[in-house]
């Protein structure tokens, strides 16, 4: 299993290239189901979930070759088996996304129902429930989710939460079905509204993604399209994050302030100066973080994803600050590893109280997902002696070049293999 390590580093000075959306390009990927063909996603990251998404689509029966360029070829062939194997919905939650473009397009699909994980529990049943609304069934037999639809018919939907993952099904579901579908509170992240806009290219009407309230009218066929993925924006908070620990002055090539704007406010007052440019942001560190508080919410509030990040820096800040993470009831695990590295940080339900330490100590620590090993990382940069991360593979799922960008900018870190 390989291991990064991370010694005292900064200040950092440079450029990055932001890449494309993890979480956009695998649902991308996933509504490529709708219409036999060929599709080009561009800008698609070269990470870990996305290969294991590609399997996914190799087991249902396209071809998916990766070019040079960033971009993905998919084939969708006429015939495919809309089956998601457990193997591949136990490495990654996302691959239930392909369940709406194979029930509208295959009137059948089995996947595998997905388990807890790091965040602890993470169900799926508002997504069964608003395909139900459209006319699907779905039977549980021995840990798969069996679904079938008859012909799918359009109806005014109301999500009792703005759950991404659902507003991300049902869309991909009500572009074939017969008839008008509403969604209220729907979720608004900008990887929804890049969805619509693929799924508009392919011929759908989709109107309002992005906006708490989507009208899709139905339409009988959908063709394939070439595409360009949005930027990441938890990467970008990774990189923000970094100069906020390691201090120095960077250029994010690629970075949209648009989609980040709770954000650039937060770590602004965590002391940090961004500014946008032409093609991108412009990022100043601070001498010391300041102390400040932060609250998760759906978009356009504070992202979950960026919580860790943000509680790495906070954890050498002048101050105490309480952070309140809303979205997900688990997602703490990172807390203790923090810990680990003298972080000053009590847990009191899905609250943090942070009092901010004057330097960290080099530990050996475990990465238990994702965003939890970049946090882990970003503090490693602001810590005495050596910071080894075990399980790094987590921080390959969703970032393509960590390592090389941030040595890059002058930081002193490496894999050890
Ligand atoms: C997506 C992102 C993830 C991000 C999250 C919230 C991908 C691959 N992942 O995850 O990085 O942190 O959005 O912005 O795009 N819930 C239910 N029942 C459901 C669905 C969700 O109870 O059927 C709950 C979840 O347990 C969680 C909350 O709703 O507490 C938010 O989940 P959701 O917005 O669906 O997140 P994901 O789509 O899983």
């Amino acid at each position: 299993m390989s291991r990064l390590i991370v010694r005292p580093s900064g200040p950092l000075s440079g450029e990055v290239v932001i890449g494309g959306a993890k979480n956009s390009a695998l649902k991308l990927m996933a509504a490529t189901l709708l219409a036999p063909g060929r599709y080009v996603l561009r800008n698609v990251p070269d990470i870990a979930d996305v290969d294991t998404m590609s399997q996914l689509l190799e087991a249902i029966g396209c071809s998916v070759r990766r070019r040079e360029d960033d971009a993905l070829e998919i084939e969708r062939p006429q015939r495919v088996t809309p089956e998601a194997p457990y193997e591949l919905v136990e490495q990654m939650r996302a691959s239930t996304a392909v369940l709406g473009p194979l029930l509208a397009s295959e009137g059948r699909a089995s996947v595998a129902k997905p388990g807890g994980d790091n965040f602890g529990d993470r169900p799926i049943d508002m997504h069964l429930r608003s395909l139900e609304q459209l006319g699907a069934t779905f039977e549980l037999s021995h840990g798969v989710i069996e679904g079938r639809a008859d012909g799918l018919v359009g109806r005014p939907q109301v999500l009792e939460y703005p759950s991404v993952g659902a507003t991300e099904n049902l869309l991909m579901a009500a572009v074939l079905a017969s008839g008008t579908t509403t969604i209220e509170n729907a979720a608004c992240e900008p990887e929804i509204a890049d969805l619509a806009a693929f799924l508009n290219r392919m011929g759908a009407h989709v109107l309002g993604a992005g906006s708490p309230t989507i009208t899709i009218e139905g339409v009988e066929t959908l063709h394939p399209v070439e595409h360009v993925t949005i930027p990441d924006r938890i990467e970008v908070a990774t990189y923000l994050s970094a100069v906020g620990v390691a201090g120095g002055e960077v250029t994010l090539r690629g970075a949209r302030s648009d989609h980040l704007e709770i954000l650039i406010e937060r770590m602004g007052h965590m002391g940090l100066r961004i500014s946008p440019e032409a093609d991108g942001l412009w990022v100043r560190g601070p001498e010391r973080p300041r102390a400040t508080d932060l609250v998760t919410l759906p978009y356009p509030g504070l992202a979950t994803d960026h919580l860790p990040l943000l509680v790495a820096v906070l954890s050498i800040a002048d101050g105490t600050s309480f952070a309140t993470e809303n979205v997900f009831a688990n997602r703490f695990r990172y807390v203790g590893e923090l810990g680990r590295m003298g972080a000053n940080i009590r847990v009191d339900g899905h609250h943090l109280v942070i009092d901010g330490v004057d330097r960290l100590e080099g530990a050996p620590v475990q990465a238990v997902d994702i965003r939890a090993g970049a946090a882990l990382v970003v503090a490693g940069l602001g810590a005495d002696g050596e910071t080894v991360i075990h399980d790094a593979h987590h921080v390959d799922r969703g970032y393509a070049s960590l390592v090389e960008q941030l040595a890059r900018l002058g930081a002193d870190i490496s894999r050890d293999t």
